[in-house]
């Protein structure tokens, strides 16, 4: 190919560095196998990867609970295709008729679109805050935004439109204050910009694995934070989509999906237990 000038690192980061490849091709020339499918080694080398991410990525988001020497549950993650999946997740697996959501006028679609859709067909109600005229969120406009039936708040981190960065701790706090669950779009700064979820009070983080954190394609993921708590959770996942087996090396892993029991344990496709009532 010609020499080009790459200036869309917004939208996906490219090039990759050659770790990327090399690691791609390495999994499906040595490994290349589901696990959780198998017992035999390969799965098992499968596994153990997938588990390393969780491991790794729990605590790049939670810098602050590393340090403290209590890490984080890695089985508090559900990875999946992008943060349009995860963002979407959120929203359907909170937001039910009669709920109030915060956002913000500067959100991208995959965090929009769902919104409108609850508002216009799911009975939920919506306030957009406004940004001030540099495009920054003033925390005090979401605490007046919060009624008594907000369910959620939430907004991105970065905006892929103006660059703007928020000031997540800020409004973290006045959710936390509130008692209203914070969901964070970090679409455009996780692997930019430091984040950590337990300073920020945040109870759900989307990520995406193929801008900032140089992953390939057909990659992200939804971190539970706090409130919800390691021990248990009422939150259920509502991805609709079932899958037998975990496909890894950059390929989705499904959430929502897996063996649900009525009454009992609702198993991910990506091996975790995402929540323990169904039906909650
Ligand atoms: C702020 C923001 N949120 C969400 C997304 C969606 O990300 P993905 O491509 O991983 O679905 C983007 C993509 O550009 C974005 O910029």
């Amino acid at each position: 190919m010609d020499k080009i000038i790459y200036l869309d690192n917004a939208a996906t980061s490219f090039p990759k560095p050659d770790i990327v490849h090399e690691t791609v091709h390495k999994f499906y020339a040595t490994t290349g196998v589901n696990p959780g499918r198998t017992g035999c080694d390969l799965g098992l080398a499968a596994e153990q990867m997938i588990h390393g991410t969780r491991v790794f990525l729990s605590g790049f988001f939670n810098p602050s609970l590393m340090a403290a020497g209590k890490p984080k549950d890695p089985n508090r993650l559900v990875f999946t295709l992008n943060a349009t999946m995860s963002l979407n997740l959120i929203i359907n697996g909170c937001v039910s008729s009669g709920d109030h959501i915060v956002t913000t006028l500067l959100e991208h679609n995959s965090v929009i679109r769902p919104v409108n859709h609850k508002v216009r067909d799911g009975g939920a109600e919506a306030t957009y805050v406004a940004p001030d005229g540099e495009g920054y969120l003033d925390p005090e406009d979401i605490r007046k935004a919060i009624q008594p039936n907000t369910k959620l708040v939430i907004l991105n981190h970065g905006s892929n439109v103006t660059g703007v960065v928020q000031d997540l701790e800020s409004i973290g706090k006045v959710c936390k204050e509130a008692g209203v669950q914070f969901a964070v779009d970090s679409a455009q700064t996780a692997g930019v910009l430091p984040i950590d979820m337990a300073e920020c009070h945040i109870d759900f983080l989307s990520f995406t694995g193929h801008k900032g954190l140089f992953g390939p394609t057909g990659t992200g993921g939804d971190l539970r934070g706090g409130r919800g708590g390691d021990s248990g959770d009422d939150f259920r996942w509502d991805g609709r989509a079932q899958c037998g087996a975990l496909s890894p090396g950059g390929v989705s892993l499904s959430p929502g999906g897996g063996d649900a029991e009525p009454g009992g344990h609702r198993r991910s496709a990506c091996g975790c237990e995402l929540d323990r009532r169904e039906g909650t």
